[in-house]
């Protein structure tokens, strides 16, 4: 996720770029940077770092020009630097692009125009867009931009500027959100609405394949083949702050129903025609598995329940023995390492201080140091020998959500391509994960769709001293995360057991009303489970089951059910957490809690 800001009128741009982009920061806040035509020149002013920054320096130099565009990174393609922030040139300097989403054949285009002559500045994958433009021009730049987008492939929101089309804004859309702020002698493009709600209610919301070129006074809408296009003026009624979480009430929410679109943008680069998986940010050859011995997976909180999940899909197809710990405990135990070792470090942010402690600490007794984590040129993802990125966006929210889900799906990904170099997982077997992934994203649509259910039972049990979560295998590793969801946001205290230990202790503290959450989604374990519920409830629990759907037979033991969508049993560790979000978010919501930042408790935590 990235920020686009865009402005054309009578007004001085920069200052108005820069509150714009303010707004944007929750989609990033990496670096940020402002182009500004004045006088047929392009001034490009871009910084590292957060916003302040570059706001300080256009306050201490001012830039003239009354239209230019504006971007906050979030880094995908390089790491935050003042070189990779946006906007992004071509090599004559004329034409300046910014860019949200992701172009998936970028590297092809970069080695075609190389061979023409021009030269890279940045790693990103936006700048071949500015110098392909520059390529195609020939005197009309809506022609150049025409071309342009039919050679490039991905994502993308884009806000175009020509030093010689000193009257126009061009932006364009495919799956990265983009508006056009209809204003009075002025007019704006923006990633999303709040940035020119200062200025205007009106707004065209464009869709996939749609462009528009704006002037001071018009508005040109049409599709990317230059088809002319009318669309309805959309007024906005929402205030600021409820436009900033995209009209959900708390970022949990938001990001909760973000994540069909972050699994999407996760597994669909390294998925290979639907049939293979394609790894190329990390380098683990056949030979190096050969001699791999063991994996740990450090993290920790949400990170490290993700890391649960990733053990269970390592050991049953890679074959080779995996630890999970908690980075805390990891760093003062006596873990085995060496360079047989491989250490997968989960983590967000790529800035908490156990788990990076965890990764030095590996790294110094010869380990192989492989990151997952969200943040692209975070401390951790730097200092380890590969990076495998979930493509979540920023989270906001202190409770993770989609990160969690994307970590899971990195896990996923990881173990089958560690599978296939060691050969040690049958064809057939990745050939049928691969397409349950494929289906993965359409299936969390389907539960965000239907979340009525969810919101009744919330309703029931949002009053309760404390609650239970049982499973049994992956189904507990879900447990624990649902139980830490609960309790993080709600108060509520919460405890997860794997089911077949209740009897060992816990049973004892099931009551009459006891809200107990059973996971059952695992078919080799159904009917051990099954007798687990038995056993709570003929202690009075009050037993709310997740199962996949078809499974009618679990109503007469259980006395609420979710249903998640039929996925083979690998994968239920996704859909079978998105309810469990759902449920933590509403009881919060209905005891009056804090959501996005629960007492005591921070999104990063950079101290041990
Ligand atoms: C904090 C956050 C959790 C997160 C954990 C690890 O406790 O509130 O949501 O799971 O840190 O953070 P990381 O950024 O390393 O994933």
């Amino acid at each position: 996720m990235c920020g686009i800001m865009g402005y054309i009128g009578a007004k001085k741009a920069s200052p108005i770029l820069i509150e714009g982009l303010e707004k944007l920061e929750y989609r990033g806040y990496d670096s940020a940077g402002v182009a500004i035509l004045d006088e047929g020149k392009i001034q490009v002013r871009k910084f590292k770092g957060k916003l302040s920054i570059l706001k300080l320096d256009v306050e201490e130099n001012p830039i003239e020009g009354n239209m230019g565009i504006g971007h906050t990174r979030w880094a995908t393609h390089g790491e935050p630097s003042d070189v990779n922030s946006h906007p992004h040139k071509s090599s004559d300097g004329k034409i300046v692009v910014v860019h949200n989403g992701i172009i998936e054949n970028y590297m092809e285009i970069k080695e075609e125009l190389k061979s023409f002559g021009y030269k890279f500045l940045s790693d990103t994958d936006t700048e071949v867009i500015a110098h392909l433009l520059e390529y195609y021009y020939n005197g009309d730049i809506l022609e150049a931009v025409k071309k342009a987008i039919n050679k490039i492939e991905g994502a993308y929101g884009l806000g175009i500027i020509h030093a010689d089309n000193p009257d126009m804004l061009i932006a364009v859309k495919k799956d990265s959100p983009l508006i056009v702020g209809i204003g009075e002698g002025e007019n704006f493009i923006a990633s999303d609405i709040p940035a020119v709600l200062k200025y205007t209610r009106k707004v065209y919301i464009l869709e996939n394949h749609e462009m528009a070129i704006v002037k001071k006074d018009s508005i040109s809408l049409m599709k990317t083949d230059g088809t002319p296009i009318t669309k309805e003026v959309f007024n906005v009624t929402w205030d600021v702050e409820a436009a900033e979480k995209g009209g959900y009430e708390h970022f949990m929410l938001k990001e909760i129903y973000e994540q069909p679109k972050a699994i999407r943008d996760t597994l669909l680069p390294r998925l290979s025609n639907g049939v293979d998986i394609k790894m190329d940010s990390i380098n683990i050859s056949k030979e190096y598995m050969k001699n791999l011995r063991r994996i740990y997976i450090v993290a920790c909180g949400t990170a490290y329940h993700a890391g649960l999940i990733g053990k269970d899909i390592l050991e049953r197809y890679v074959r080779i023995p995996t630890i999970v710990d908690i980075a805390s405990e990891f760093r003062y135990g006596y873990p085995f390492i060496d360079q047989n070792t491989l250490v997968i470090v989960v983590s967000q942010s790529g800035e908490t201080a156990d788990t990076l402690a965890a990764l030095r600490l590996s790294k110094e007794k010869g380990a192989r140091a492989l990151a997952i984590t969200n943040v692209v040129g975070s401390s951790i993802a730097r200092e380890s020998d590969d990076v495998l990125y979930t493509w979540a966006g920023p989270e906001i929210a202190v409770a993770s959500t989609k990160a969690y889900t994307t970590q899971i799906l990195a896990l996923t990904l990881l173990a089958l391509d560690m599978a296939t170099k060691n050969e040690s997982i049958a064809h057939e077997d990745k050939e049928c994960i691969i397409e349950n992934l494929t289906h993965l994203p359409s299936k969390v649509e389907e539960i965000l769709s239907n979340v009525e259910n969810i919101n009744s039972i919330a309703e029931e049990i949002y009053r309760s001293q404390s609650m239970f979560y049982i499973g049994r295998g992956i189904d507990y590793d879900v447990a624990r995360e649902g139980s830490l969801k609960l309790k993080e946001i709600s108060y509520i205290h919460s405890e997860a057991i794997a089911a077949g230990e209740l009897k060992h202790g816990t049973l004892a503290l099931i009551e009459e009303g006891t809200p107990v959450i059973a996971l059952v989604t695992q078919d080799r374990l159904y009917d051990k489970t099954l007798s687990n519920i038995k056993e709570v409830k003929a202690r009075g629990a009050y037993v709310i089951a997740i199962a996949k759907e078809g499974n009618s037979e679990i109503q007469k033991s259980a006395d609420k059910v979710i249903y998640i969508p039929d996925v083979i049993d690998e994968i239920t560790p996704v859909p079978s957490i998105v309810p469990l979000q759902l449920l933590s978010y509403y009881v919060a919501y209905k005891r009056g809690c804090d959501i996005d930042k629960p007492k005591n408790l921070a999104k990063s935590v950079t101290v041990e």
